[in-house]
C-alpha cells in the first residue's frame, strides 16, 4: 500500500524560502519556453452561483502535477477562503503518487517568484527600489521574494494601513501611500483588481510594472492609457489573453498579439525585452502550472533531503 507524504503550507514554507522559489520560478520559464516543459491549458469547472473549480496540469524534469484550486469570492463574507485547494504530484517515468500538497503556499511562492524574475529579466539596470500595492498574502511573498533578489529599499501601501506597516517593518521598507509605491523603479500590484491603482500619470520612464492582482478576465489594476504606454510582457500568451490584466484590451482590439512578449521567451533570449532606459515595461502574471510545478518540485527535494518532516497516509 503507498504511502504518500502531506505537506502542509508551514511545511512549504519551511523547505522554500524566496530566494530559492526565485530561482526554481525562472527555471520553469526557461525550461518551458524551450519546450522541454508541457503546460496544458487550465480547465474551468463552474460552481454556480458561488464560484470555480480550475485543474492546472504540468509535466516536467520527470514529474507531472495537477493544482485543483478554487475560486469562490462570496465566501470571505462566510469567513471562509476564497481561494483553497491542492496540488497533486506524481512520478512522470511511473505515475506513482509522490506528494499532497497545499497549494496557497505554493502559489504564493510561484507568484512572487515570477515577480521577481520579471524584474531580474526586464528592469533598467540600476533599478533599486521596490513599491507595494496590496499587501495581502501575494502581496506579502512577491515583496519577500523581490527582497530576497537584492531591493533592500521599497514603500508598502495598502488600503489596509495596519497591512502596509507590519509587511514594510518585516522588510525594513517603509509604508506609505499607493503614488509613493507607484513612484518606485519597480512596482508590484496585487490588489483584487477591482478598481485601476496604477493610472497614467503615476508612469515614470524606466519603471517595471508586475501586475499580479488581475488574474482573471473583468479584473485590471492598470488603467487602460496606462497600459497602452508600456512595453509589455507576459507568461503565457494563451491564458494571459484570456484572462487577466491584457485580457480586456485584447479582447476589444486594443492589443495585438504581436504587441506582447512572453517572460520565457525573454529569459532564453529567443525574443528582446526592454529596448531603452526610458522604456516603461509590464509583466502581466496570470499565473501558470509550470511555476506550481517548480516549487512542488523544490518541496519534494527539500523532503527527500530530510530538510522538512511531513506526515503520511497510507492510501
Ligand atoms: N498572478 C497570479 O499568479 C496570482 C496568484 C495569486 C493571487 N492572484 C490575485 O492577486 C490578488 C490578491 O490576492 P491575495 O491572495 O493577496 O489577496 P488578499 O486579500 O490577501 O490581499 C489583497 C490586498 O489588497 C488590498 N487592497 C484592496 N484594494 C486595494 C486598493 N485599491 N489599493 C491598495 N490596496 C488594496 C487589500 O487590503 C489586501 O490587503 C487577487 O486578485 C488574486 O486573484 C494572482
Amino acid at each position: 500500500m503507498p504511502e504518500i507524504p502531506v505537506i502542509s503550507a508551514q511545511a512549504v514554507h519551511a523547505a522554500v524560502d524566496p530566494a530559492t522559489a526565485v530561482e526554481r520560478t525562472r527555471h520553469a520559464f526557461e525550461r518551458h519556453a524551450r519546450g522541454d516543459w508541457e503546460m496544458p491549458p487550465k480547465v474551468y469547472v463552474q460552481a454556480p452561483p458561488n464560484g470555480d473549480f480550475r485543474a492546472m496540469p504540468a509535466r516536467g524534469d520527470g514529474l507531472a502535477i495537477l493544482k485543483w484550486v478554487t475560486s469562490f469570492p462570496g465566501n470571505a463574507a462566510k469567513g471562509l477562503p476564497v481561494v483553497r485547494g491542492l496540488v497533486l504530484l506524481s512520478d512522470a517515468d511511473t505515475g506513482e503518487e509522490l506528494a499532497v500538497i497545499e497549494c496557497a503556499s505554493v502559489t504564493s511562492l510561484r507568484t512572487g517568484g515570477a515577480a521577481a524574475v520579471s524584474a531580474q529579466a526586464l528592469a533598467r539596470d540600476g533599478a533599486a527600489t521596490a513599491g507595494l500595492i496590496g499587501c495581502g498574502v501575494n502581496g506579502a511573498w512577491a515583496a519577500r521574494c523581490l527582497a530576497a533578489v537584492g531591493f533592500e529599499e521599497g514603500v508598502c501601501a495598502d488600503a489596509r494601513p495596519e497591512a502596509a506597516e507590519a509587511l514594510a517593518a518585516e522588510l525594513g521598507w517603509s509604508a506609505g501611500s499607493p503614488a509613493e509605491a507607484a513612484a518606485a523603479d519597480v512596482v508590484l500590484t496585487v490588489t483584487p483588481g477591482e478598481e485601476p491603482v496604477i493610472r497614467r500619470d503615476d508612469l515614470r520612464p524606466g519603471q517595471h510594472l508586475a501586475v499580479l492582482g488581475a488574474d482573471a478576465h473583468g479584473k485590471a489594476e492598470v488603467e487602460r492609457e496606462a497600459l497602452l504606454r508600456c512595453r509589455l510582457f507576459c507568461d503565457e500568451w494563451e491564458q494571459a489573453s484570456k484572462g487577466g490584466e491584457l485580457s480586456g484590451p485584447v479582447t476589444s482590439g486594443a492589443i495585438a498579439r504581436e504587441s506582447v512578449t512572453e517572460l520565457g521567451a525573454v529569459l532564453v533570449g529567443s525574443e528582446g525585452g526592454r529596448e531603452g532606459d526610458d522604456d516603461v515595461t509590464l509583466f502581466d502574471s496570470t499565473g501558470l502550472a509550470i511555476q506550481d510545478l517548480a516549487i512542488a518540485h523544490a518541496v519534494l527535494e527539500a523532503r527527500r533531503a530530510g530538510r522538512v518532516e511531513v506526515p503520511t497516509v497510507a492510501l
